[in-house]
């Protein structure tokens, strides 16, 4: 399905969703990506820390585009608790690994919105001491007001509203969508 069409039906609690990235240019930015990174650690070593759950899809796929040596390593954060839309600041954070010091590091995330998420987990990577720190995340919401930190390796730019599939989640469904689909919320009319 091409970007933009109307009305497609997910199957999914009934919902009608809307696709904003499809699935083909998805693909196709996840190449380009990988070939900036590789080429950026080209002859070195590097661990990759995904945030789970979201970056989920995005980073196996990811990683499976990189011909370099590379360890990975997960951790879990969490913004919503259950069936809402608002991220208020990060819920829960997991424990960064030791293995990251003295290692180059690449923070892997779905999407960016307020950024608190990315904020903390380059702090809790920066206390380990690694080599570098670099982010590499999927989807940035354009959010003029707010001070998101800057991405190493972005791969969209969308407008700022609610985005299920290829890994991100409403109350923990439509991860497995392989497009990216603008879900309508209640009350809340679209784009606003
Ligand atoms: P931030 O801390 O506000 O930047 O939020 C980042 C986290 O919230 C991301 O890692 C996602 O897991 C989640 N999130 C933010 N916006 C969306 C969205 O539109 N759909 C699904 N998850 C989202
Ligand atoms: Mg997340």
């Amino acid at each position: 399905m091409a970007d933009g069409d109307a009305a497609a039906p997910s199957g999914q609690a009934g919902t009608i969703l809307r696709v904003v990235v499809s699935a083909e240019r998805i693909h196709r930015r996840v190449d380009e990506l990988a070939a900036s990174i590789a080429q950026c650690y080209q002859g070195r070593e590097l661990v990759i820390l995904g945030v789970m759950t979201g970056a989920l899809v995005f980073l196996a796929d990811l990683i499976r585009r990189l011909p370099i040596n590379l360890r990975l390593s997960l951790i879990s954060a969490s913004s919503y608790d259950g069936p809402t839309i608002c991220s208020n600041g990060i819920k829960s954070i997991g424990e960064v690994s030791d293995m990251i010091e003295g290692r180059d590091v690449l923070i892997v995330d779905d999407i960016l919105d307020s950024g608190h998420t990315m904020r903390a987990l380059i702090e809790q990577v920066r206390r380990k001491d690694p080599k570098s720190v670099r982010t590499c995340v999927l989807l940035r919401k354009v959010r003029p007001s707010v001070d998101q930190p800057a991405v190493d390796f972005l791969g969209f730019e969308i407008a700022d509203e609610f985005v299920v599939g290829y890994g991100l989640d409403f109350d923990n469904l439509y991860r497995n969508l392989p497009d990216l689909n603008a879900l309508p919320c209640p009350g809340r009319p679209e784009g606003a």
